[in-house]
C-alpha cells in the first residue's frame, strides 16, 4: 500500500474552466492541508487564457503552460510537460479536464500516481466527447469515473464511479453540468482518500482502505 507523504503534494493539470481544480482548492481551504491530506502545489495547462489558470493565480499558486504547438514534436512536448510537472515534486498528479493524452515520458515518471476524471461510466464512452456520445447512444444512465491513467485513452484502472440519470430533455450542456456536480464531489473524495489512506494497484484493481 503506497501511502504518499502527508500532506501529499498535488500538481493539477487543466485545459478549461477548472471547476474540478476549484473543488480541490476549496476542500484544502476548508479542511487545511493536514486535514484533507493533500495540498495543490502547482497548476499546469496545455493552453493560455483559460479560467482554470486564473483560478490558480487567484489562489496564489505557481502555474506553467506547456503548449504542443511550441514544440517540434509531440514527444518533445511530452518531455517538457514531464519536466515542468516534476519540478514541483508531486506525490499525485491530477488531470482535471486536461484535454491531452500524455506520452511515454510522462507515464514513466508519473504512472501509478496520475489520476484522471472522465464524464462517463468507463469503459463506455471514452475520449473527448464522453457526454455527447452517451447522449447520442440513448443511454438512460451515465455518470463519471475517476481512474488512474495508463497508455490507452481512458482505459486505466478505475478508482471510483458514480451514476447520473439522463433526462428526456437533456442536451449535452445540461447533462454535462449535472455530471460535473457529481464529478467534483467524487474527485475531491477520491484524491483525499488516496492521499490520506494510501492505495495499491493490482492489475485492474485499485484498493483504497475504507
Ligand atoms: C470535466 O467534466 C472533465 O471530466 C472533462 O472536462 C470537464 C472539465 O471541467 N474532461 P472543469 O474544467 O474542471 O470545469
Amino acid at each position: 500500500m503506497a501511502a504518499p507523504a502527508s500532506p501529499a503534494r498535488l500538481v493539477v493539470l487543466v485545459s478549461g474552466s477548472g471547476t474540478n481544480l476549484q473543488a480541490l482548492l476549496d476542500a484544502v481551504a476548508e479542511h487545511g492541508p493536514a486535514g484533507f491530506g493533500a495540498e495543490v502545489v502547482a497548476v499546469g495547462a496545455d493552453r493560455t487564457g483559460i479560467t482554470g489558470l486564473e483560478r490558480a493565480e487567484r489562489a496564489g499558486l505557481p502555474t506553467f503552460v506547456c503548449r504542443v504547438g511550441d514544440h517540434a514534436t509531440r514527444e518533445e512536448w511530452d518531455r517538457a510537460l514531464t519536466e515542468a510537472t516534476a519540478a514541483h515534486r508531486p506525490d499525485l498528479v491530477v488531470s482535471a479536464g486536461f484535454m491531452k493524452i500524455v506520452g511515454k515520458h510522462f507515464l514513466a515518471r508519473f504512472g501509478g500516481r496520475l489520476v484522471n476524471t472522465h464524464p462517463a461510466l468507463l469503459p463506455s464512452f471514452p475520449g473527448a466527447h464522453g457526454v455527447r456520445d452517451a447522449l447520442h447512444y440513448g443511454v438512460k444512465l451515465t455518470g463519471c469515473t475517476v481512474h488512474f491513467v495508463d497508455d490507452g485513452v481512458d482505459t486505466g484502472p478505475i478508482i471510483a464511479q458514480e451514476a447520473v440519470e439522463v433526462r428526456a430533455e437533456d442536451d449535452e450542456s445540461a447533462l454535462h453540468e449535472r455530471i460535473k456536480d457529481v464529478e467534483r464531489r467524487l474527485l475531491v473524495d477520491v484524491v483525499g482518500r488516496l492521499a490520506r489512506e494510501g492505495y495499491s494497484i493490482e492489475g485492474r484493481k485499485v484498493r483504497v482502505p475504507a
